[in-house]
Order: C-alpha cells, then structure tokens, then sequence
C-alpha cells in the first residue's frame, strides 16, 4: 500500500480500481503514513490556519424526502420553523461581532424562500456586512436561479452530491435524479461560485467501490471546498435503525480528499464531533482546515436535526465560538477570522 500512497502524495491522482484497493487494504501503519501525507499537503498550502465560517440554519422546511435525513417532508414529527430576514441579519451582527467574516445560509428545499427572497437576503448581508462572504446551501435550483443569487453576491455554494454511486443516490432520494444533482454542481462552477461538493460515508448499502467513485468524481469535479462526515441514523426516518458511518473511516476520506485535492478547502463536521468527543479535532489531524460553529438561535437549534443526538444545539453562538476556538488551539492549529477563499479565488 505504501507504494500507491506515495504515488497519490506525489502525483495527487490515483484510478478509481487504485483507490478502492487503498481502501480495502488499509491498515494501521497505511493509515499513520496517509494522515502524515495529508497533514504535510496541508500545511503547504494553509500553514497553521483554520478557517471559520458561521453557519445560520434558517429554515427546516423542506419539499425533499431523502431517507436519511431527519428534516425530510415526510418526518411528521419535526418540529417546523423558519427564521424571518430579521432575525438572520441578527445572527449575522452576532456573528460579526465575534469576528466571522463568512455566513453559511443552510435550509431545507423551502418554497417559502422563493428567487426573490433569497436575492433580498443576499443583498441585505452584502450591503450590511460588504467584508464578508455569502455562502448559500439551499439544495437544487435551475441554472437561472444560481446566475440570480451570484449576480446578487453570493460567494459560495454548498451542495454534497451525497454519493457518487447512482444505484445508491437513487435509492436514497426518492423523486430526484442523480443527473440533476451533478448538473447543478457543474452549472454552480460555471456561474463562478466557490463551489462545495461532498458525501455521507457510511451509508447503508456503501462500498468502498462506491467510496472510490466519490474520490474520483471530486477530482473531475474540482470543487474548492468538499463536505465529508459520517452518516448518523435519524430514528424518524425509513433508514434511522441502521448503523451509521466510523470516525476511522471519515477521517480516511478526507484525508485521502486532502491528497487527491490539495488546496480545497475541507471542513471538520459537527458530525464528527457528534460521533466522538474529539472528532473534530481528528479531522484537523487527517487534513481539514476549517470549521463551521453555529450562529443559529439557541432556541432552533434542536429543531435543525438532521441526525440524532447532534451536537452544540444548547451553546450560545459566542460559547461555541470560544469553545471551538480552544480545541483548534489544543490540537495545535490557529483561527484565522478572515474570508478564507479558495487560493484560485483570492482578490
Ligand atoms: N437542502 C440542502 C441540500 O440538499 O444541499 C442543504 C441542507 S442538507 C440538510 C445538508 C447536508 O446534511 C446534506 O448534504 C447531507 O449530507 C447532510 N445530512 C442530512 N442527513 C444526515 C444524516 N442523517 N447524517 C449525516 N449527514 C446528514
Ligand atoms: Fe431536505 Fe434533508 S431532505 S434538507
């Protein structure tokens, strides 16, 4: 195995049958080498720094039923909420004030917040806070509304293909296409948006083929950030008795992202913090350089649950970003308060 790990450290590309092969064979000493690989790509190209980007959950409304996931149409017993522009602008003067310089604005599918609203809500960020970056995670859209929200301001888009496995894609997201999710990638890179891909690992029914299907499609995609955590079962979705994805084998994800991708930028999961105490803190060690603590209002954070048992729904925004700070710290990293481009996109 060392020989393909050197191979990826150098060359940063291996075959999907390469990669499926790393990962069936992985074992303790591959593993140490693989992280070390990954951690020395990543002080390359980020020193020290860990990037912070202060997420607002707005709205938990959503018209999609995927099976996994705990805010899908048919959980009846989710508790709806959305946040009005007001009290997202709150969240962000909040955040502001503690020194983020990014807002990740993340929903469910919400026909409330149709094209007009959300260009509303981009321009009233941007005009309020202009040294700041606009990240949408809104889900699937046409063509014309990504060009709308850019043409607004909007910097960056996340959208995980969630799995590059189309039996497994399909399976999972009932009424929607897997061709759609990949166009929508494609058309959110060309419009010029910082773009973020991503997956579950874990998932019931995933293979390590599927795994190195994922790895591939992120080197053809490119994106400049890629979402990678464990799937944690909801027990009110179809999927919520099967067993959930390993911190070990997250970790080896990302850090083989961190190989394939050296420069993008790879967030540490609340996930992964839900799933082990020191989970987060992991994932800056295989690779990642940035995190996303919650701006959300304490009293919606639990209504955002995607998974069971998620973590930090209780924490003042400053509490989180204190204590987020100190475990950066502790496992040898630094804040780094600023915007946080993507180098290819960097003023
Ligand atoms: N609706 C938007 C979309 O589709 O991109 C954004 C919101 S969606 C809840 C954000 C991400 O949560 C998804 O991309 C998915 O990977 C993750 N997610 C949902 N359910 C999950 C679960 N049970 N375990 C882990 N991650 C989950
Ligand atoms: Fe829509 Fe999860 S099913 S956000």
């Amino acid at each position: 195995m060392k020989t393909l790990l050197d191979k990826l450290y150098i060359e940063n590309d291996l075959s999907e049958r390469e990669l499926a092969l790393l990962l069936q064979n992985m074992d303790s000493e591959s593993e140490k080498q693989l992280f070390e690989y990954s951690s020395m790509l990543k002080t390359k190209h980020y020193g020290k720094s860990v990037y912070m980007r202060g997420l607002i959950e707005f709205t938990n409304f959503c018209k999609q039923d995927c099976l996994y996931c705990g805010i899908r149409r048919s959980n009846s017993n989710a508790e709806r909420y959305r946040l009005s522009k007001e009290e997202i602008l709150r969240c962000c003067e909040e955040g502001h004030v503690l020194g983020y310089r990014t807002f990740v604005l993340q929903g469910g599918e919400d026909s409330h917040y149709d094209d007009s609203k959300i260009i509303d809500l981009i321009k009233l960020i941007k005009s309020n806070f202009p040294d700041s970056a606009v990240t949408l995670s809104i889900g699937e859209k046409s063509f014309e509304s990504y060009k709308s929200y850019y043409d607004a301001g909007a910097d960056r888009y996340l959208l995980r293909h969630e799995t590059a496995s189309k039996r497994l894609y399909e399976q999972l997201h009932p009424g929607m296409s897997f061709e759609n999710r990949i166009n929508c990638l494609k058309n959110l890179k060309k419009i010029g948006f910082q773009t973020g891909a991503g997956f579950m690992v874990g998932l019931p029914g995933q293979t390590n083929e599927d795994l190195a299907k994922d790895l591939v499609f992120l080197k053809e995609v490119k994106p400049e950030m890629v979402g990678i955590g464990p799937y944690i079962p909801h027990p009110n979705t179809p999927i919520g008795k099967n067993s959930g994805g390993s911190l070990e084998k997250t970790l080896i994800m990302l850090a083989l992202a961190r190989l394939l991708l050296p420069d993008v930028l790879l967030p540490s999961t609340t996930a992964l913090g839900t799933i082990d105490p020191l989970g987060r803190e992991k994932a800056l060690n295989a690779g990642a350089n940035v995190v996303m603590p919650n701006l959300s209002p304490t009293n919606m954070r639990k209504k955002y649950e995607l998974y069971a048992d998620k973590i930090c729904t209780g924490d003042e925004a400053a509490h989180c970003r204190k204590c987020i700070e100190g475990r950066i710290n502790r496992a040898g990293f630094e804040v780094d308060m600023s915007r946080g481009d993507h180098p290819s996109k960097q003023a």
